[in-house]
């Protein structure tokens, strides 16, 4: 039988692994450290340490448990083998609801009516429709398309921006750098939802988000190292931005002593937009395998020279 072999530094490899022993996976389950975890054909991981994959000689599939591979990209003596990453539509239902939670957050102006209960202020913030308000999304792969589809739905304005054109009902599409600046001045609440790459570190940087009009919002779910906090930091107290809700930090956990948990209309969260169920997680790595077995196609293949 084909060995996996589970690693990484997470907790979700284990449990994972743990799950993949005591069901019917179709694939041997080994440890690093298992007699014969060497001839592992496939590495199931997440954030392995640097040169860990290289260890394994017969490796012909790396598979990541999760949508973005950045983490396991990084690796600079990664196997020249496949590499897949987690397509799943849980992830893609859970991420529109923060999403929408977010950008209904700010467009319906609740952190201004939540600021002004802690100041015993009762005051009825003007609303507008949502057509009026326009949503920009950085990155339309499947997460930003799923997103922005939903709050097009919801009315708001929405358009968004990638590096290949896009046709999306209801949606205008701007694409490549040259397009960057023009998408932005057209923005109120910037979503980001672009994988990171060398082209996309440091992209939430202060000129960037100054193309947006003053006053506008920024909700960061794609990756900690996509944006520069001082620079975000500085933009909110200058009023640029009206406020971030932030999903994604540099380094995770975010310390205890990390100034952004008191940065004035910041908001915090740990890395919760969403998770796919390890339960769907794990089938599509089981049916990647029986694809490697049976010389198919592989899903969800990750292109290296992109990064994404
Ligand atoms: N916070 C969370 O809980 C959480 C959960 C899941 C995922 N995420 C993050 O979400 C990211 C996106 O996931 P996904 O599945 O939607 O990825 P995806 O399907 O690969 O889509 C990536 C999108 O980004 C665009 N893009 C990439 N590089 C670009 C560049 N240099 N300039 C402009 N656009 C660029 C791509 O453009 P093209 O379409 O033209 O190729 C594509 O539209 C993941 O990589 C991960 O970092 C976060």
């Amino acid at each position: 039988m084909i060995k996996v072999v589970f690693l990484g530094r997470s907790t979700d490899v284990p449990r994972l692994a743990q799950l993949a022993r005591g069901g019917n996976a179709g694939f041997a389950v080994v440890e690093p450290g298992d007699p014969g975890a060497r001839q592992a054909e496939v590495a199931v991981c997440w954030r392995p340490e640097p040169g860990a994959l290289a260890a394994y000689p017969r490796l012909r599939l790396i598979h990541g448990i999760a949508a973005g591979v950045d983490n396991i990209l990084c690796d600079p003596q990664l196997p020249r083998v496949p590499l897949c990453r987690v397509v799943a539509t849980d992830l893609a239902d859970g991420m529109s609801e923060f999403a929408t939670w977010g950008a209904l957050l700010y467009h319906r102006n609740l952190d201004r009516t939540l600021a002004n209960q802690r100041l015993h202020r009762w005051q009825r913030v003007p609303q507008q429709p949502a057509a009026r308000t326009r949503v920009g999304i950085m990155g339309m792969g499947v997460l930003g398309s799923r997103v922005a589809a939903d709050l097009q739905r919801l009315g708001f304005s929405v358009h968004g921006w990638a590096r290949r054109p896009k046709a999306l009902d209801g949606v205008r599409c701007h694409a490549g750098a040259d397009a960057l600046g023009p998408f932005l001045a057209q923005t109120d609440i910037l979503v980001c939802l672009l994988p990171l790459t060398a082209e996309t570190r440091g992209i939430l940087n202060r000129a960037t988000l100054q193309q947006l009009p003053r006053g506008a919002a920024l909700i960061h779910v794609g990756r900690g190292d996509h944006m520069v906090t001082a620079d975000v930091q500085r933009l909110l107290e200058e009023g640029h931005l009206r406020g971030a809700l932030v999903d994604v930090f540099e380094h995770e956990p975010l310390p205890a002593d990390s100034p952004l948990w008191d940065t004035s209309n910041l908001i915090v969260t740990p890395h919760i937009a969403s998770t796919a169920d390890n339960a769907g997680v794990l089938e599509q790595i089981a049916e990647n395998v029986r694809r490697l077995q049976a010389g198919k196609p592989l899903l969800n293949l990750v292109d290296p020279a992109l990064g994404y």
